[in-house]
């Protein structure tokens, strides 16, 4: 078709398109397991998880059983991805940004917290708390994992613009690689379809990859 308007068109949405680049962050987004190292012999999993979203919580036992068993030979880096409609998850991945400024050992104990405790902020309980107070709940809940003495740094952690901009970037990281839903995962950098994923399931995908990883 021919049509000189929609030329137009595409010709300006192309122009849009190409203009909006998304910022680049000094470093890449993302938390590491247990720092193994990460490119190499072993398989890579990213796991975009909302701290305060209940198939997350659900996802992270089988994941870390699999990690226990596959030692080195699995490596996992987790992308905070705060899904829109958690009203306090993008406050919930802030803090995993705070701990992981402060004390960065302390990132996965509290994203374990999160998993634990997260009901108490889901939508429905926190409808008519304001958000000072949410705050103020989740530094106490994070101080446990991070400690105690880092109390006042902990709590000008959500003033500090640096840790809203690296919430950002983790958002717009799970944007760029098409993540619309929590968790998803991504095995040696391709999407799984199906992100329900139980211990044997994990077994089946990344048995099959290190065997032929060997030769
Ligand atoms: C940092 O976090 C780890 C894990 O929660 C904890 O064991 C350690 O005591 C913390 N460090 C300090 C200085 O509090
Ligand atoms: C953080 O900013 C808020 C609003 O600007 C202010 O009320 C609060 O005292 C500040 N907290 C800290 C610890 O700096
Ligand atoms: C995903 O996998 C689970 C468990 O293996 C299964 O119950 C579910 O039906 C699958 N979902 C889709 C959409 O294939």
């Amino acid at each position: 078709m021919t049509n000189p308007s929609l030329c137009l068109v595409m010709l300006f949405l192309c122009f849009s398109l190409c203009r909006s680049q998304l910022p680049i962050p000094a470093k890449i987004d993302g938390f590491v397991y247990k720092k193994p190292t990460v490119w190499g012999e072993s398989v890579v999993v990213e796991a975009f998880l909302d701290p305060v979203c209940p198939d997350s919580r659900d996802s992270w036992l089988p994941l870390k059983q699999a990690l226990d068993y596959y030692s080195g030979r699995l490596s996992l880096v987790v992308h905070p991805f705060p899904l829109p409609y958690h009203s306090n998850s993008f406050t919930a991945c802030r803090s995993l940004h705070i701990a992981n400024k402060l004390n960065s050992s302390s990132v996965y104990p509290l994203l374990e917290l999160f998993f634990k405790t997260q009901e108490k902020y889901y939508n429905a309980p926190t409808y008519g708390m304001p958000r000072a107070s949410i705050v103020a709940d989740m530094t106490k809940l994070a101080l446990t994992a991070v400690g105690e003495s880092f109390s006042t740094a902990f709590y000008s952690g959500f003033n500090d613009s640096s840790t809203d901009q690296a919430a950002r970037i983790s958002f717009k990281y799970g944007c760029s690689r098409g993540v619309a839903g929590t968790p998803s995962f991504f095995v040696n950098g391709m999407p799984l379809s199906n992100s329900t994923l139980d211990y044997n399931k994990w077994r089946s995908i990344v048995d099959p990859l290190l065997s032929k990883n060997k030769n």
